[in-house]
């Protein structure tokens, strides 16, 4: 577990270590022992890029069911197509989800209970829908949180939060569910904003200011929420005998639209040319998230892992990163409460 790896965590967020297993560590082929045969399995964002290349992967593991979870149903819909060419047996769904909208998050839930077989039971999950932007942008909707701020943590939470009681198995002989989000290198070296102990100041509140933004250390910083509030469910909401849950580092990866779709065209080049050096392919960066998700176990649990559990970013094993892990677990109760969060983990233990 990365609750063990305290002493690695340091050297492991390094730029040589890093650069080191880009390089020079392949993604291990999945066991060919895994077989989805009779599962329903969801991806969200898997219209294109790494989300796109996990549904396939599920799809070699004979997933009957697969749920793609996107934004534009048009968009969805073609790379559905694709899919279903290449796997004319499983059942594959395309349904909307915009993690922009905590309704729509809530509406993909609601469908999920109503649609899906064996009591809407959803057995494996990859929130993958992510994004990174130069600019500060305001989400339409709620507390018009900045657009990477919510999109990439607080609708990831709350997806993961509704999701929960779909991936507890009814009976033993079903399995715990198994639910992966998705991190970045980025959250390593990130660093939050204290906002002391003013309660009129909020840890959410201090990483949504327009002043002084800069999107990349935005991005890492919204990955690090994600990996702080996934270390925190797992020790305290959902045991690993229920559902497994980890944060997956899929590392630099070339071919995506990440970076493609926003920013000036000399930030895009940069990044497009280091990703080509650096990154790896799609469909080996999503082999990572298959083997977080099928391959690694409840020693996975709350951890952040590629295709082994790693140590979490250093400031999450310090007394600072332990009391803004709590003040951020509160704070996210609270700007989730009209979708009653706190209920459905109490519901969840029982
Ligand atoms: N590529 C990398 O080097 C890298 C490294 C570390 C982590 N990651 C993470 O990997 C994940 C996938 O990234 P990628 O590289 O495959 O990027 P990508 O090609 O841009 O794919 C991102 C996916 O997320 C979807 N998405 C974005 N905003 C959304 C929203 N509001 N609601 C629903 N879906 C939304 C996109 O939908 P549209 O197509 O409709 O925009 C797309 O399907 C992200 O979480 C990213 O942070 C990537």
């Amino acid at each position: 577990m990365s609750a063990n790896l305290e002493k690695e965590a340091v050297s492991m967020a390094s730029f040589a270590h890093g650069f080191r297993r880009q390089m020079f560590n392949g993604v291990p082929p999945i066991p060919e022992a895994i077989d989805l045969a009779g599962k329903t399995v969801l991806v969200t964002g898997s219209n294109i890029g790494l989300g796109l290349e996990c549904a396939r992967h599920f799809l070699r593991l004979r997933a009957s069911r697969l749920v793609m979870a996107v934004r534009s149903l048009a968009k969805g819909e073609a790379a559905a197509a694709g899919l279903r060419d290449e796997f004319p047996g499983a059942d594959i769904k395309v349904w909307e989800l915009d993690m922009a909208s905590f309704r729509s998050v809530q509406a993909f839930v609601a469908r999920c209970e109503r649609e899906l077989p064996r009591g809407g039971r959803v057995d494996a999950a990859v929130l993958n829908a992510g994004l990174g932007m130069f600019g500060f942008e305001r989400v339409a909707e709620g507390r018009r949180r900045e657009t990477m701020l919510q999109v990439n943590y607080l609708a990831t939470a709350l997806l993961a939060i509704l999701l929960l009681p779909r991936m507890k198995p009814a009976t033993p002989s079903e399995g715990p569910g198994r639910l992966t989000l998705i991190g970045s290198d980025a959250a390593l070296t990130a660093a939050l904003p204290d906002p002391g102990e003013d309660e009129g100041t909020g840890l959410l509140d201090s990483v949504d200011r327009a002043e002084g933004f800069a999107g990349f250390a935005q991005y890492g910083v919204t990955k690090l929420l994600l990996t702080m509030f996934v270390a925190r469910l797992a020790s305290e909401s959902v045991g690993a005998g229920d559902v497994v849950v980890n944060v997956a580092n899929p590392g630099p990866t070339w071919g995506t639209e990440l970076v493609a779709k926003t920013g000036p065209l000399a930030a895009r080049l940069f990044t497009g040319v280091m990703f080509r050096v650096l990154g790896r392919s799609p469909a080996d960066a999503a082999r990572i998230y298959v083997h977080s998700n099928q391959v690694l176990g409840r020693e996975s649990h709350g951890s952040y892992t590629e295709w082994l559990v790693r140590a979490w970013p250093p400031m999450m094993y310090t007394e600072e990163g332990r009391r803004l892990g709590e003040r951020l677990w509160d704070e996210t109760m609270r700007e989730l409460s009209f979708a009653k969060v706190e209920e459905v983990l109490e519901d969840l233990k029982r």
